[in-house]
């Protein structure tokens, strides 16, 4: 007798491997939510706790340099996990759609939401300070769970409504679009700074 597994939920996990460039791009964010006038009024309108240029800035690739380069590398981690993803694309390739910063005051939090109009989304995490909430990940299915049973605490990590990924400095983290996460409230005493992005077809 056997069970197969169906229907997977690809989840990438990679690393920028430069620090060099983490510490350019965190001075960049640090910078931005310092200057960026109308990120800081959307953010505060919108009850984001910090900053986030994600209805600000459409641009950051061709302001600065230091996202230009996490440009060049994030093309490759998504070009590979949209291989994982054995996407049939045609010959052509999938393209940046749009990049933005998060800065999160300590008790900020994200509630789960998904990326319309995208294939695949990702944060890559420039700040992550002790206690920082994780990202929490949702079966897309629960809604369909009707009168199922809850899974018991030990049940395996593919089995399970809810999965925490929890991220370093340097971490990349990819999914699908559809995937619908948020980002879990923390204990973290200091900002939590990352980027996050949307790549089309
Ligand atoms: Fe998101």
């Amino acid at each position: 007798m056997t069970v197969r597994t169906l229907f997977a939920t690809p989840f990438y996990e990679g690393k920028l491997k430069n620090a060099a460039l983490v510490a350019d791009l965190d001075r960049s964010c640090q910078a931005l939510a310092e200057d960026d006038r109308a990120g800081r009024a959307w953010s505060k309108a919108h009850g984001y706790r910090g900053y986030t240029s994600y209805a600000s800035l459409n641009d950051l690739p061709m302001r600065d340099p230091a996202f230009a380069d996490l440009v060049k590398l994030l093309n490759k981690h998504v070009a590979k996990f949209a291989e994982d993803c054995a996407f049939d694309l045609n010959d052509r390739k999938l393209k940046l759609d749009s990049l933005w910063v998060n800065v999160l005051k300590p008790g900020g939090m994200h509630s789960g939401h998904v990326h319309p109009h995208s294939v695949i989304s990702g944060t890559v995490y420039i700040v992550v300070p002790e206690g920082a909430g994780a990202l929490k990940l949702e079966d897309p299915r629960l809604p369909m769970m009707m009168a199922a049973p809850t899974r018991r605490d030990d049940a395996p990590e593919m089995l399970k409504p809810f999965v925490y990924v929890e991220p370093q400095a340097g971490s990349v983290f990819l999914w699908e679009s559809w995937l619908r996460h948020e980002v879990a409230p923390g204990t973290a005493k200091s900002e939590r700074v990352s980027v996050s992005f949307n790549y089309r077809w």
